[in-house]
């Protein structure tokens, strides 16, 4: 390979039939004891008016004449190379100087003593000085290299994947919750496709090595909490949040709720009675009546002293993921789950009664109010919620959050609309996203952000050995 020319941060490199590199491959460039790091991010014909008229004069010799055409100096097998040539499209992403990693890259390498070659995977995270205490195995890199990242690069972080439909993002979700909790963490995911559970078993049946850590947690079965232990705080902003309760009808619950309280007999039946009996108007009667109909259909909340409770979990487990099936739960029981398990992980959070919080979030923009966005990113990751957002629609995650993002796994997009929000809002330049996402195959994703330390890699995701739950129910099912 040889470099042809430099614009702004971009090198074409001339590359000969035998050179090869893919899109994403990292290349070094030696010059004398200095070297550049480039990322190839596109790869094309080289293009010139005289060798258009060269292959079109070939074929119209070849077509027109039949006997051998004579060739002693073999000039037709170098004007073949010639038109096989490619030019390697490379973004320059660093310089290295005295084995000093610097973005400053203020030279030119020679275009004659330059050499050129693949960087590996291992090489460049010596160079990137990138390495952990917990790492997460996630696949393969580079030249089939095995690529990790550290379970610290997740660790009070915002992280984004996402991708098209069936390209591999739950997988991949379930692969770094799964990772997360054998190295001790604790997860709290909002699964939509009742899915996760998965993890808890390999593919052959038997228990997974996380298998007593999974809790599978259904809102109204498994999931229910007692009044007392949610909060009059987390209960008010799920009826203002979830239901849409006015003011004053919240007012009126809340004299309920301190009357109930100072009885010591607060418990959900106790809270309809007195609904029906309390001293009202009648419309503030009809909100709470209809709320609180929603809130017994729900089956979210149990009487005092039962429940799930977070600290309990959190007490006994060395690592676990909560897994909040919703699936199969209404919109409206989605949104109370969402708002009452929320606050009150900030509640626990605040009083230092729970460790930080993983949260994985598939398709929040399904139950996850507007206003809750700021807060998760602002407020709860102070207090220690660390949130992965999966989504197949970049365009509902608003830019705020895109600003404060930290890791980006970018599966394949085609289409144009979604290229450009992710080109855009992501933490790497726009021509190599729209270049290399648009021709990653399924399974395979770019990893940009702290975790690779801003050189973005293309991972080919690793199959994990666990079940896939969540499959969609086929009417037409394929013959086995
Ligand atoms: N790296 C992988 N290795 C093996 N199977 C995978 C891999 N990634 C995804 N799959 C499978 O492909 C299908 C779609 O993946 P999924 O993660 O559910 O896609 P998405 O969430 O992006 O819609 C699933 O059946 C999943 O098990
Ligand atoms: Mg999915």
């Amino acid at each position: 390979m040889k470099i042809l020319s430099k614009s702004n941060n971009e090198l074409l490199l001339l590359a000969m039939k035998d050179d090869s590199a893919s899109k994403g491959d990292y290349l070094l460039i030696e010059d004398g004891n200095r070297c550049i790091i480039v990322q190839v991010y596109d790869e094309e014909y080289l293009t010139s008016q005289s060798l258009f008229e060269d292959i079109v004069k070939e074929e119209v010799v070849n077509a027109s004449s039949v006997e051998n055409h004579h060739d002693p100096l073999n000039i037709g097998s170098l004007s073949r190379l010639v038109r096989d040539a490619r030019i390697f499209r490379a973004k320059i992403r660093a310089a290295v100087n005295d084995g000093q990693l610097t973005s400053n890259v203020s030279w030119l390498p020679s275009r004659v003593e330059s050499k050129i070659r693949r960087l590996t995977v291992k090489e460049l995270d010596l160079l990137l000085g990138r390495n952990g205490v917990y790492p997460i195995p996630l696949g393969r890199a580079g030249d089939n290299e095995e690529f990790e990242i550290y379970a610290e690069d997740l660790d009070g972080k915002l992280t984004i994947i996402t991708g098209k439909k069936e390209s591999g993002k739950s997988h991949l979700s379930k692969l770094l919750v799964k990772t997360l909790v054998q190295h001790g963490a604790f997860v709290v995911v909002f699964d939509l496709n009742n899915e996760y559970g998965g993890i808890r078993w390999n593919r052959d049946g038997s228990p997974s090595s996380v298998h007593d850590r999974v809790l599978v947690l259904e809102p109204g079965k498994d999931l229910r909490f007692s009044l007392n232990y949610c909060g009059k705080e987390a209960v008010a902003a799920m009826l203002r949040n979830a239901l849409d309760m006015p003011a004053a009808s919240l007012r009126e619950f809340f004299r309920i709720w301190d009357w109930l309280e100072n009885k010591n007999s607060l418990d959900i039946a106790a809270m309809g009675n007195a609904i029906n009996t309390w001293n009202i108007n009648e419309l503030v009667r009809d909100a709470l009546v209809s709320r609180y109909h929603t809130i017994q259909s729900s089956r979210l909340f149990t009487d005092a002293g039962s429940g799930f409770r977070f600290e309990n979990v959190t007490k006994s487990c060395a690592g676990a993921a909560m897994i909040i099936n919703m699936g199969e739960v209404s919109g409206a029981a989605r949104r109370m789950t969402v708002e009452l398990v929320l606050s009150k992980i900030v509640n626990l959070l605040e009083r230092k009664e729970i460790p930080p919080i993983f949260l994985f979030a598939e398709e929040a923009h399904l139950y996850i109010r507007e206003t809750y966005w700021e807060d998760i990113i602002t407020r709860m990751r102070h207090f220690g919620v660390y949130t992965t957002f999966i989504t197949n629609q970049p365009d509902a995650i608003n830019d705020g959050i895109y600003r404060q993002v930290d890791n980006i796994f970018l599966f394949n997009f085609t289409n144009d609309s979604d290229l450009d929000k992710i080109s855009k809002v992501s933490l790497a330049d726009s021509d190599t996203i729209r270049s290399i996402v648009r021709t990653l195959p399924q399974r395979n994703c770019l990893a940009i952000g702290k975790a690779v330390r801003d050189l973005p890699i293309v991972v080919r995701v690793s199959a994990v050995e666990v079940l896939t739950l969540g499959e969609t129910k086929r009417f037409f099912k394929k013959k086995g």
